[in-house]
């Protein structure tokens, strides 16, 4: 048999990829897709879209009496601490994208970071083997929150009402009580063992509650008052943080005073990256959500997507190709650019892009173990949670928030009314070993004092032809830069509504475990079948959902549809 020279081979593809890429761009600067009538809530003027309605009503009141999207996000924030305790939080941290009315874009880091005294190896038993338990379950799991220091940074940058009046309707909350949905008891019912075993049985969770159950928060109450008189330091250095500092001691875990009064939120540039006309302004590390969606948008640029068909096998199996390429690059190179150099224009260089796809096949799978770089292997979470805004000045927010796990570390300090974070096991606690979603993580991730561990969360938003379109982020864990792309996908290549591009089955690759994750409901099963020839393992056991995505659509008469996603309880207010 004929052998083709390598390099002829090699420069075959490079010439084919340079045809494809130019037929691409001159098909799309010419195609104008028809806007997809809204099918989600629609309102004038401004949105909230957040994992509870108690949340997003409370952000569009504020924005309702005339504060803007910052002030917005930050009683958002904080409601969700209330209404979502599953995710929403003072004991975690997260990240914020923003674009200005004027298009003037940036991004917060409020993510939490290891705590001073934290070091490479502190996971690892006597034998040198990671204890899963120290990095997921009570004190020692627990990384420096950032939340409060988030909400106060925004306030100093951009609010533009008096912080007491953005936490006042959160106390009212905590005073009132929340309403227990069918959806949250069934969570709760899931998680109270596990409470229980960390908490005893002293703590609000501790009693079993059935839907319609209302569930009051007086010492979350009390805390925020607390912050609300004596500010961001009440937090970090006065009474809270002594309360905290000294529970976490009692409890073993690491977090001092000197901990706390370290914290900082950082201002960081966005990731930013065109996909055919369209801008997208998304979250840099640590978190890997931004860079790694580009690597899998500027994979499938060069190939016509949109002919493809919505959830045709030849659509996925692209997409699939790009997200195991671009995980792969994930977790080897990506870390806390504050303790590590991260290759960033190399990764996302459209000639190394390129290359990445040159063993593409579209008729059959390409096996990760013949994909080098990156040594991932997570399994999702519907944990974290995301909300998106648009105010009536016309300024919008992204911002996705979390404490890990479901109720983090399942460490409720009873006092201050609120969970603390399992962050900590997002590090690599070995490289090559697997952390709580099986991510295996690589050097540049490895744990040190005042690092922040790396994160898949990908709020994101989006512009067309110069103006805002797009909100959009979701909860997820390592599905998180999928259900994005996907929902960018769904709208800009397929032609859907915001609200029928949440609600559309979603799938997941990201290299290893080498499967197709689908979604249980939804996907017809001859593509299974199509993808199966083709040389895929499909799962459809692994999760019942995937992500629960929260976005804005800009529709061109300026109206805003919003897309809550029906997986969870998520809703979305407005005017
Ligand atoms: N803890 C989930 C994430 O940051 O990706």
């Amino acid at each position: 048999m004929t052998q083709t020279n390598p390099i002829f081979h090699r420069l075959y593809r490079v010439l084919f990829l340079a045809l494809i890429s130019s037929y691409s761009f001159l098909h799309y600067a010419c195609k104008t897709n028809p806007e997809a009538a809204p099918t989600g809530v629609v309102h004038n003027n401004a949105m909230v879209v957040s994992a509870r309605i108690e949340a997003s009503r409370i952000g569009m009141e504020v924005l309702k009496k005339g504060g803007n999207a910052f002030d917005a996000m930050i009683a958002t924030e904080i409601a969700l601490a209330a209404a979502y305790p599953f995710a929403g939080n003072l004991g975690g941290g997260g990240f914020m994208v923003y674009r200005m009315a004027d298009g003037q874009t940036g991004t917060l880091d409020y993510r939490e970071k290891a705590p001073l005294a934290a070091h490479r190896d502190m996971y690892l038993d006597s034998l040198g083997n990671p204890d899963p338990k120290l990095s997921r379950i009570g004190a020692t799991a627990v990384g420096v929150p950032g939340t409060i220091a988030g909400i106060f940074a925004v306030h100093e940058k951009f609010g533009s009402l008096p912080m007491e009046e953005l936490l006042a309707p959160t106390i009212a909350l905590c005073e009132q009580g929340v309403v227990v949905t069918e959806k949250q008891a069934a969570r709760l019912e899931n998680y109270r063992d596990q409470i229980l075993e960390v908490n005893g049985d002293s703590t609000v969770f501790s009693n079993s509650c059935k839907p319609g159950d209302t569930l009051r928060y007086a010492a979350l109450a009390q805390t925020l008052r607390r912050i609300s008189e004596g500010g961001r330091d009440e937090f970090y250095m006065g009474e809270t943080a002594q309360v905290l500092s000294q529970f976490m001691k009692k409890r073993g875990g690491y977090i001092t005073m000197e901990d706390l009064a370290q914290y900082e939120a950082v201002w960081r540039d966005p990731v930013t990256f065109q996909y055919r006309d369209l801008n997208v302004i998304s979250m840099g590390p640590p978190s890997s959500g931004g860079i790694t969606m580009q690597q899998i948008l500027k994979m499938m640029e060069p190939y016509d997507v949109s002919d493809m068909g919505h959830h045709s096998a030849a659509g996925i199996q692209l997409f699939t190709e790009a997200a195991r390429r671009a995980y792969a690059d994930r977790n080897y190179y990506l870390g806390d650019p504050d303790f590590v150099e991260i290759p960033v224009s190399e990764i996302t260089d459209p000639d190394y892009l390129q290359e990445r796809m040159e063993n593409y096949n579209p008729l059959k799978d390409t096996p990760s173990e013949t994909i080098s770089k990156g040594e991932i292997a997570m399994y999702e979470s519907s944990e974290t949670t995301h909300y998106s805004i648009v105010d009536q000045f016309g300024n919008a927010i992204s911002a996705t928030t979390t404490l890990n796990g479901a109720y983090g570390s399942k460490l409720y300090v009873q006092e201050l009314g609120f969970f603390l974070n399992n962050e900590m096991d997002d590090f690599s606690a070995k490289p090559g070993e697997p952390n709580m979603f099986g991510l295996i993580g690589a050097e540049a991730n490895s744990i040190a004092p005042g690092k922040r561990m790396l994160s898949s969360m990908t709020p994101t938003i989006v512009e067309k032809d110069g103006e805002l379109w797009l909100v959009v982020g979701t909860p997820g864990g390592s599905t998180i830069i999928t259900a994005v792309t996907q929902t960018i996908l769904n709208v800009y290549e397929y032609g859907l509504s915001m609200q029928q591009a949440v609600e559309a089955p979603r799938f997941h690759h990201q290299w290893l475990p080498d499967m197709i994750i689908f979604e249980p409901e939804g996907f017809p099963e001859s593509l299974k079948d199509s993808l199966i020839t083709r040389g895929y393992i499909i799962n459809q056991d692994r999760t019942p959902i995937i992500g629960k995505v929260d976005a804005i659509r800009v529709l061109k008469d300026g109206r805003l549809e919003a897309g809550a996603d029906v997986r969870g309880d998520d809703a979305a207010s407005g005017f």
